[in-house]
């Protein structure tokens, strides 16, 4: 169970917005309700345990009692909407630098958002938005991964797992300080995603909008699009549904 006392001593102002829960269906649901109920910016819901955790494209977030953490960050930008296109990426930088600097994991960003260790996910990341709000939803396999082979749990990773009260301070410090700057401090930060980008110069399949693509992964472009070279050129993606390596 989560240690609500612990983590208010190790981060008492996010300690004071968070809505902490054993047991709920989904604490995208729960945050996304909370927004409609007037809430302060920063908050969190935090969950032991999801009845239906929800993933991108309807799928399921599956998850063992206590195993993960399980929360959504609530997010009122000050910035325009044209920017918020840029929260998924952004999201996975603020959880695989602190998996890199903290843990000294050697994080990946999947584009546009999972975050990988040695070509395994331990993190998913859905963003939703309501109004004037957004709500980043973040799954972490911290001692489980109940998503098969290809995701893997952070316990299994490193023998230096500290509390999932400190992992979330740091996490939820990084996100704020990535997400309230992705509006002028993008070019920076994309520098840092290409850095730690997984799918960079591998060959894979992508599909988007029931089409499918193959070619190489040859970057990240100016404004946050996934360039891949294909057959037929190079073709800039904002969107995809699935993507595979070859
Ligand atoms: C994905 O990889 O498809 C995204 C998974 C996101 C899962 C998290 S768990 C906390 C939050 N609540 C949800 O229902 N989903 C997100």
């Amino acid at each position: 169970m989560f240690d609500l006392q612990k983590f208010r001593q190790i981060a008492p102002d996010w300690g004071q917005r968070l809505h902490y829960h054993q047991e709920l269906g989904s604490t995208n649901d729960e945050a996304l309700r909370l927004t409609t109920a007037g809430v302060a910016n920063f908050s969190v819901v935090l969950a032991d345990h999801q009845l239906a955790g929800r993933g991108r494209r309807g799928a399921p977030w599956l998850s063992e009692s206590g195993a993960g953490l399980l929360f959504s960050l609530i997010f009122k930008p000050d910035y325009g909407k044209e920017f918020w296109s840029r929260l998924s990426l952004v999201s996975g930088l603020g959880i695989a630098s602190v998996l890199q600097e903290q843990w000294n994991l050697p994080a990946e960003v999947k584009w546009p958002n999972d975050v990988l260790v040695e070509d395994r996910k331990c993190c998913g990341i859905l963003v939703e938005t309501r109004q004037d709000y957004v709500v980043i939803g973040i799954g972490i396999n911290v001692t489980g991964s109940p998503g098969g082979e290809e995701s893997v749990a952070m316990n299994e990773l490193t023998p230096h797992l500290g509390s999932r009260e400190e992992l979330l301070s740091e996490l939820l410090d990084s996100l704020q300080r990535e997400v309230s700057s992705c509006d002028d401090s993008f070019t920076e930060q994309l520098t840092r995603l290409r850095e730690m980008c997984y799918l960079s110069g591998k060959t894979i399949t992508l599909n988007s909008r029931e089409e499918v693509f193959s070619g190489k992964m040859t970057g990240i472009s100016d404004d946050g699009a996934l360039t891949l070279l294909t057959e037929s050129g190079l073709m800039n993606f904002t969107q995809a549904d699935t993507i595979r390596v070859v």
